[in-house]
């Protein structure tokens, strides 16, 4: 974790926005997978990671925001846990380290929420996304599991938002910790991406680089030669010749903070040229919304620019007629990239879509559109220096959604159906970096991972 300082300042922030009440946060717990002892990985809620840093199960935090007072409740390891699972720090050296001062067991909890509450006080707490939380909110404040989303506090959501978008210096060296991780992991899905090689071989490698690194994958891979399946997790196709392989996977460091790379490699080594005259459009695409990423310029103008470059690229090639830029106004460039050019990353590889994709990426000045594709974008609004976000545009050939949308007469003064269908097959092209938003910029962050198409050639021809 980081120092205790860092929690201290970052709560106190907090208790300043607040004002009043008091402020829940509670951790998760293990969740068993087919029977009770037999859990998933463990992992901490990242808005308790945030404020309190303690990787554990088991622990809830209190900020109080007119005493002052923080409270760390949980319980000390006993025998029996210790004769399991190791000896550990006992609750009130694990405080310590958060810059905790008090600590209180956690059957505690209720009570000291239940007199707060008769005191009049209000319990901020926010969206509970697991079963484990829920059951445990409703016993410790009697909401029920149904309604807990909608009672959960908008100041709280709006308050950690607004502090949890700032990254602070020592956070992206972690999320470019991650991102060499990931870097290593998709050189090294490059070089295996050979004729004859099941998905899963390297979707296994991939995964144990991020496990041998000492954290875990930020999500689960996407790596498959079907890139057309936006969010592809089988891994059960042969490689072969003339396939595209696009795996978006990322890192985890062991505190947390996430890395959410793409790249599509060709199946043996060297593009076909229908391959590469698509690859080419997304990159010019992601090069192009990168080089304009700096603050006071919205996502969304980002996402428009994105889609103009590959709206004016597709029809260069035919697959788009008419003014492309009207293709992209009224929607029709969708057919290729049905979703948003990319979010903000952080503790969450999509960071904080726990507390609501439109507190995180809307504001009053820019809304979410209901058109399908930018209805997608998960951050629209105007970026601010130091934002972490990705940058991920892509071009997809998914037969079903071009079948239905030629049966509906679709856009016809803008799509060449009879051109598209003969790209189906070629399935999806995505590009994605981790960018940081600078004073006067942007800096990509991590080790370079090769995405021209002649440096991809190159790597895996090595
Ligand atoms: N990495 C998957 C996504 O951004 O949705
Ligand atoms: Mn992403």
């Amino acid at each position: 974790m980081f120092n205790k300082e860092t929690y201290i300042r970052r709560r106190d922030k907090l208790r300043k926005m607040m004002g009043k009440g008091i402020v829940l946060l509670p951790g998760n717990v293990d969740s068993p997978m087919n029977y009770k002892s037999n859990i998933y990985r463990f992992r901490q809620d990242s808005n308790f990671l945030y404020f309190f840093g303690l990787d554990q199960q088991g622990l809830a935090g209190v900020i109080d925001a007119e005493s002052g007072e923080d409270i760390l409740f949980g319980d000390d390891f006993t025998l029996d846990d210790i004769v399991w699972m190791g000896p550990q720090p006992t609750l009130k050296e694990r405080s310590a380290k958060a810059g905790v001062g008090k600590t209180a067991a956690f059957a505690r909890l209720e009570e000291f929420l239940k007199k707060a509450r008769q005191d009049g006080r209000k319990i901020h707490f926010l969206p509970p996304y697991r079963a484990e939380n829920k059951l445990q909110l409703e016993s410790l404040l009697e909401i029920r599991p149904d309604v807990q989303a909608e009672e959960a506090s908008e100041e709280l959501i709006r308050a950690v938002v607004a502090i949890r978008s700032v990254k602070e210096a020592q956070e992206v060296a972690e999320i470019e910790k991650a991102a060499d991780v990931t870097q290593l992991m998709h050189t090294t899905a490059m070089k295996m991406a050979r004729p004859g090689v099941y998905e899963r071989e390297i979707a296994g490698v991939v995964e144990g680089i991020a496990l041998s690194h000492g954290g875990m994958l930020a999500y689960p891979l996407i790596l498959s030669v079907h890139g057309e399946t936006l969010h592809n997790h089988s891994h059960d196709n042969k490689l072969e010749e003339g396939h595209l392989l696009l795996m978006d996977g990322g890192a985890e460091t062991p505190m947390h903070y996430a890395a959410d790379y793409t790249r599509t490699t060709p199946v043996g080594g060297r593009f076909n040229e229908k391959q590469r005259m698509i690859y080419e459009i997304v990159l010019q695409a992601e090069t192009r919304a990168i080089n304009a990423i700096k603050p006071g310029v919205t996502n969304k103008g980002l996402h428009l620019l994105a889609a103009n470059v590959i709206a004016s690229g597709l029809k260069d090639l035919g697959l788009i007629k008419g003014d492309p830029e009207q293709a992209v106004e009224q929607g029709a460039y969708a057919l290729f990239m049905p979703h948003g050019l990319g979010h903000m990353i952080g503790l969450d590889v999509h960071d904080m879509e726990d507390l609501g994709e439109d507190f995180v990426g809307y504001d009053e000045e820019v809304k979410r559109s209901k058109m399908f594709g930018l209805g997608a974008l998960r951050l629209g609004r105007k970026l601010q220096e130091n934002f972490v976000i990705t940058v991920e545009p892509g071009i997809y050939f998914i037969p079903e959604l071009i079948r239905q949308w030629e049966e509906e007469k679709k856009f016809t003064e803008f799509i060449n159906y009879a051109e598209v269908k003969s790209y189906v097959g070629t399935g999806g092209i995505r590009i994605e970096d981790d960018v940081l938003v600078t004073g006067d910029g942007y800096r990509v962050l991590g080790k370079p991972i090769p995405k021209a198409p002649d440096d991809i050639e190159r790597l895996m021809n090595e």
